[in-house]
């Protein structure tokens, strides 16, 4: 059990590590077409001329997807162990030592899921963007939130990744055995910080299309 943990804990960190580093370079939004545009050019010529194009940005894939693989299957493992573990259902279903985001962890993790499928179809490969641009990321954003329902599915889906992010990161602390003494515990504070920080961001790229802040 605490391997699996421990798988977790370090897939959790590699994936933590991307969505903070997305969210910061999605943030050339508010720099305009020319610099956000120019940022996902670099990102497909990084490393070269060593490496081909897209080289570097496979390598950073493939370390992502197994990531997600080894997350995913460590999460299910952890799920049937403590399912197994108690075959019968509680009698009382009340909760004794929980927070709402422990609670939601699991299907936090399947709505995110279901959310990066639709989003690599939306943004990345545009098969579900009716004005999709290849090569021009900025309009692709734009043009993609401008669609309410899209936007509010965004919306929806990064307040899910953020009570993740800060369940995941607490357990994290705990499963990699960082302690904490004294009367307030500053990995609490520590893994809400970040959430905060990374669900905010997010949250702000539908939010400022549709309010016209950007566009
Ligand atoms: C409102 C928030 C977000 C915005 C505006 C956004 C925007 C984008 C855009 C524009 C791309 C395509 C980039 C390109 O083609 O150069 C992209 C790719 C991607 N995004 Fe996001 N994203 C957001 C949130 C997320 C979140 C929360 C996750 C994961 C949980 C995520 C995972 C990915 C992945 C895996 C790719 C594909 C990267 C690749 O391999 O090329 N994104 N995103």
């Amino acid at each position: 059990m605490l391997g699996k943990k421990v798988v977790m804990a370090i897939s959790g960190i590699v994936l933590f590590g991307f969505v903070l580093t997305h969210m910061l370079g999605n943030l050339k939004l508010y720099q305009g077409a020319e610099k956000l545009n120019a940022y996902a050019e670099w990102l497909r010529e990084m490393g070269a001329p060593v490496l081909p194009h897209e080289g570097a940005l496979w390598l950073l894939r493939i370390g992502l997807i197994v990531a997600v693989v080894a997350h995913v299957a460590a999460a299910y493992q952890v799920t049937r162990i403590s399912q197994r573990a108690r075959p019968t259902d509680y009698k009382s279903r009340r909760v004794l030592q929980a927070t709402y985001a422990s609670r939601t962890v699991r299907w936090g993790g399947v709505i995110i899921l279901l959310f990066v499928i639709y989003h690599l179809a939306h943004l990345t490969w545009g098969s579900v963007h009716p004005d999709f641009i290849y090569g021009d990321v900025y309009s692709n954003v734009v043009s993609g939130f401008k669609v309410w329902w899209v936007s509010a599915f965004y919306i929806v889906a990064n307040l899910a990744l953020g009570l993740h992010l800060y369940h995941g990161l607490w357990s994290m602390l705990q499963t990699l055995g960082v302690t904490a003494s004294g009367e307030r515990d500053w990995r609490r504070t520590a893994a809400a910080a970040f959430a905060v920080v990374v669900t905010l961001g997010n949250v702000s790229f539908p939010l400022s299309v549709l309010t016209g802040v950007v566009g």
